[in-house]
């Protein structure tokens, strides 16, 4: 018998550089992901990949530093290992449709992919986010939030997740059946290790330690953060979160044209005072603005490059290179196959 295990790319719709604040984020699973075939047994976790170079070969027991792993694809794949301690090994290929480096949580969906298919219990799926979300940490040594992880676990078919990043709690909003996402690559692939998100995240930790949680915080106060710098970056997280409502209510509420309005003042939020955008992903962000049938658009994920995640009404002719449309899909699976897959 052999094994199938999914887990979704994602999209995030609004709510960027708010989760590892415990703010508020609003992502949906997309139809692109990673799959893992194989068939368990051994003392090993051995994974090919139909991407990358090497093979992942991992002791179940896990190792000391998964950071140290080599190819640095497998780095994952040992930190989710030593995360999971499964009591079986596996063996067998990796296949992503997901472009990696795009802002559309490549690397979370492998994570996720290895948990599953390592018999992780995807009822609990805050539980296995947790665990991956550790092990990306363990693996790059960036201090990524939780939303990747608990979207590619937790996402339903047609709805897209308001998740509370500190409560832990997670709200389905139906996806309007009138409207449709179509997510554009701007061709610059970046790295999260080496990039400014952990300054990004010091930087808005600095904040707090001025005015308090930014989840409360009163926009006065913030206003009033004397380092020009702290300043933009609270009132990036302040303003965002509140556009997770909006957007959240605005969707509910099939107000399609304010939903496009909240994308954009999203995106001059991360341009302007968190500062992770590009020229070319604001070039994509102003252009299809003004294409008929769409509502909005801005830079999804961390930024520093990737992808424009684009609301607009179904079948809309958007130019470019478009890597993904469609409505919000399902999250993590796992599949027994008839056949062994090794
Ligand atoms: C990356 C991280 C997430 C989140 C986003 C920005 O995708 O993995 O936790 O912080 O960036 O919203």
């Amino acid at each position: 018998m052999g094994l199938r295990a999914w887990a979704a790319g994602r999209v995030n719709l609004i709510g960027d550089h708010t989760d590892y604040m415990g703010g508020l984020v609003l992502p949906m699973a997309i139809g692109l992901g990673t799959e893992i075939t194989g068939d368990h047994g051994g003392n090993w976790v051995m994974l090919g990949s139909d991407r990358f170079d090497g093979v992942a070969e991992i002791p179940l027991a896990g190792v000391d530093d998964p950071a140290a792993v080599e190819p640095p694809w497998a780095r994952y794949v040992a930190a989710v290992v030593g995360e999971i301690a499964p009591d079986d090994g596996l063996v067998g290929m990796v296949h992503s449709t997901l472009p990696a480096g795009s802002g559309l949580a490549s690397s979370a969906a492998l994570q996720v992919a290895v948990a599953t298919a390592l018999g992780a219990d995807l009822g609990d799926p805050l539980a296995v986010a947790q665990a991956c979300q550790r092990a990306e940490q363990r693996a790059t040594g960036v201090p990524v939030g939780i939303m990747d992880q608990l979207v590619s676990l937790a996402a339903v078919e047609g709805s897209v997740l308001r998740i509370d990043c500190d409560a832990l709690t997670i709200d389905h909003v139906p996806f309007p059946e009138d409207a449709e996402i179509v997510v554009i690559h701007s061709g610059e692939h970046r790295e999260l290790t080496g990039s400014a998100y952990a300054m990004r995240r010091a930087e808005c930790e600095a904040a707090e330690a001025v005015v308090g949680r930014l989840r409360d915080a009163d926009p006065v106060d913030v206003e009033a953060i004397e380092d020009p710098v702290l300043r933009r970056r609270a009132r990036h997280v302040t303003t965002e979160n509140r556009r997770v409502d909006a957007l959240a209510s605005a969707l509910a509420k099939d107000q399609l044209a304010y939903a496009g309005e909240l994308l954009v003042a999203s995106h001059a939020s991360l341009r302007d005072d968190f500062q992770v955008s590009t020229p070319m992903l604001d070039q994509i962000v102003g252009t299809v603005r003004g294409v008929p049938g769409v509502y909005g658009a801005r830079v999804t994920g961390a930024g520093f490059g990737g992808c424009v995640v684009v609301l607009c009404k179904p079948k809309t002719r958007i130019g470019g290179p478009v890597v993904w449309r469609g409505r919000p899909a399902p999250g993590a699976a796992l599949q027994a196959t008839d056949q062994s897959q090794g």
